[in-house]
């Protein structure tokens, strides 16, 4: 097993997919707020998936995942599972979306307030989505995978924060979940070397308080093990010539 470089036809089809990623997440923002259920969003990412954006939910069904998105509300790292909990105001929430379009995976992920969560549950989604940027900027030919992750590490526990170190980011193309891990902690130097044609994700979790995390009985969603809150920030980048491309983001977005 190795690292796809993707192809010139790969990349235009991965660029379709990221946008439509990237658009739902768009669209999803206007309606979190409190008192809608976490089910009721992914019922409406679920229907604006099939019925307008022609494409597939890759979580429903995937290893027998439940839903089509992941929700993961404040103490929840990642994989929540929608359901009838109505979100308050205070909460964070984590939207992951990941689409199927012409056979091809779009993987992104967020934040979102719900009302006005505390400074601290603020602070704690900004500094995961710098380390999420951090990790970005530094994208581009020659550079190895644990020069990324030691940057991500360097910036969550400067700032007081801890990494999951459970999960990472992935190669992703015709697979969900390819080759290589990214890692968001580790050593400068070590780890695969990256190459034009590359395609990851960068999808960092972090918590206010200690890393270690636990998996509810569901055997999906992954919380703190303290019960601290945990945030996530995710985009599918591509390595280009002389960079990157950020192929889940759009145009006049800074994030
Ligand atoms: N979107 C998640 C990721 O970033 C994976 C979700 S798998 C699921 O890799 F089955 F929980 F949906
Ligand atoms: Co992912
Ligand atoms: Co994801």
């Amino acid at each position: 097993m190795s690292i796809i470089i993707k192809t010139a036809e790969d990349i235009e089809k991965m660029r379709v997919v990221g946008q439509l990623a990237a658009e739902q997440l768009r669209m999803i923002a206007s309606h979190i707020k409190p008192g809608v259920t976490t089910n009721e969003l992914n019922d409406i990412c679920h229907e604006y998936t099939i019925n307008t954006q022609d494409a597939t939910p890759a979580p429903l069904n995937y290893h027998g995942f439940p839903k089509s998105i992941c929700t993961s509300v404040n103490h929840q790292v990642c994989h929540g599972i929608p359901s009838d909990k109505k979100l308050k105001n205070g909460d964070i929430v984590n939207i992951d979306v990941t689409l199927i379009k012409d056979g091809y995976h779009g993987d992104t992920s967020k934040m979102f307030f719900v009302g006005e969560p505390s400074i601290l549950a603020q602070r704690l989604c900004r500094i995961s989505r710098e380390c999420l940027r951090i990790g970005i900027e530094m994208v581009k030919p020659g550079i190895y995978l644990g020069d990324i992750g030691h940057a991500i590490q360097q910036h969550a526990e400067t700032n007081n924060c801890s990494v999951v170190r459970e999960y990472c980011g992935h190669g992703i193309g015709k697979g969900f979940h390819e080759e290589p891990q990214v890692l968001h902690y580790g050593s400068r130097g070590t780890g695969a070397i990256l190459e034009p044609g590359m395609i990851f994700t960068i999808e960092p979790m972090l918590n206010a308080g200690k890393r270690q995390v636990k998996l509810l009985p569901d055997e999906w969603t992954v919380i703190t093990k303290d019960r601290s809150l945990s945030a996530q920030w995710e985009h599918t980048i591509l390595v280009t010539d002389d960079g990157h491309e950020v192929l889940t983001r759009l145009p006049g977005d800074d994030i």
